[in-house]
């Protein structure tokens, strides 16, 4: 559809009736990804291995099977992945978008971490990402086309110590993403990633449970908040979208400014905010 046609202004993401699969749909922000494309008139496949948080959210929402289904799946399986594509194709044809979204945290120091806990969340946030795109990315392929999108993190290019292999992990889904676009181009296929900040899920929502922290946190965004799954979507749509048709290899960061605010937050005296107040007045 052309961008900009009066046909196109009623479907201005260019997503509606879409084959669409997000994993990690469970829950968080997954499943707010769910929800606004489904507003946006796509059709949605809801992968997790969370049975229950599956069917929680496909309560929640407004719209029937025709438009929303749940698959079990975990995305460290192969099987598993491949099944999931496969229950997806027969229902509704091939996958026009992949969101890469399911994850998991653990906090562990990189000198004590013990192997078998390292490669099990590499599993979970770099590997099931290949698998699925894998999956999923052969479907576009035959189909003529689609995009993916994978969630990072700001610890992608940011250490985050004490939790394991979660830096690596998307460090890795960042570079995944950019051979993917290199890979896939020439069959119309496009990958980009968004890697958010501090978003209350049920991922962060322990750390949200102490006020001091939680404003802690606050005071250092530029922004003044914390974020919430629907301040991160945004950005997934529009890279899943024919708006994004000419972007591939890249990332968006929302994150609230944070990652603008390191030089902000070391001591300097004579060049804080209050030596600058009283300069201009
Ligand atoms: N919450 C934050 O502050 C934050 C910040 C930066 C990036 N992120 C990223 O955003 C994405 C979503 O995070 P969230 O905060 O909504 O997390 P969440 O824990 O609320 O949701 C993650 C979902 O992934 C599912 N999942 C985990 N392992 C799986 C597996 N093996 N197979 C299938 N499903 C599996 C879980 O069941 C859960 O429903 C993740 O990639 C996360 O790393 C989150």
């Amino acid at each position: 559809m052309a961008i900009g046609s009066n046909e196109s202004r009623d479907d201005w993401l260019g997503v509606k009736d879409r084959v669409c699969v997000i994993t990690g749909a469970g829950g968080g922000i997954g499943a707010e990804i769910v929800r606004q494309l489904l507003e946006a008139g796509a059709r949605v496949a809801l992968l997790d291995r969370n049975e229950q948080g599956l069917a929680a959210v496909l309560a929640s929402l407004k719209f029937g099977p025709g438009r929303a289904m749940a698959i079990t799946c975990d995305v460290t399986r192969p099987a598993c992945v491949q099944s999931a594509a496969d229950q997806v194709k027969a229902a509704w044809g091939p996958a026009s978008v992949l969101v890469n979204n399911a994850a998991a945290l653990y906090a562990d120091a990189v000198m004590d971490i013990a192997i078998d806990r390292w490669n099990q969340l590499l599993a979970v946030n770099l590997s099931g990402y290949l698998l699925c795109a894998q999956a999923f990315g052969r479907q576009m392929v035959a189909g003529g086309g689609g995009c993916m999108v994978h969630m990072a993190s700001i610890a992608a290019t940011i250490p985050q110590p004490y939790s394991g292999a979660y830096s690596v992990s998307k460090a890795g889904v960042k570079m995944l993403s950019q051979l993917l676009a290199v890979e896939l181009g020439e069959h119309s296929v496009r990958s980009n990633v968004v890697s958010p900040a501090m978003i209350r899920t049920p991922m962060s929502e322990r750390i949200y449970q102490d006020p001091a922290v939680r404003v802690r946190r606050e005071q250092i965004v530029p922004v003044g908040r914390i974020s919430a799954p629907a301040d991160i979507v945004g950005a997934v749509l529009f890279l899943a979208s024919d708006r994004a048709s000419y972007i591939s290899g890249q990332e968006i960061l929302v994150d609230g400014g944070l990652n603008q605010a390191w030089l902000g937050l070391i001591p300097r005296p004579g060049f804080q905010k209050e030596d600058a107040a009283a300069f201009t007045n």
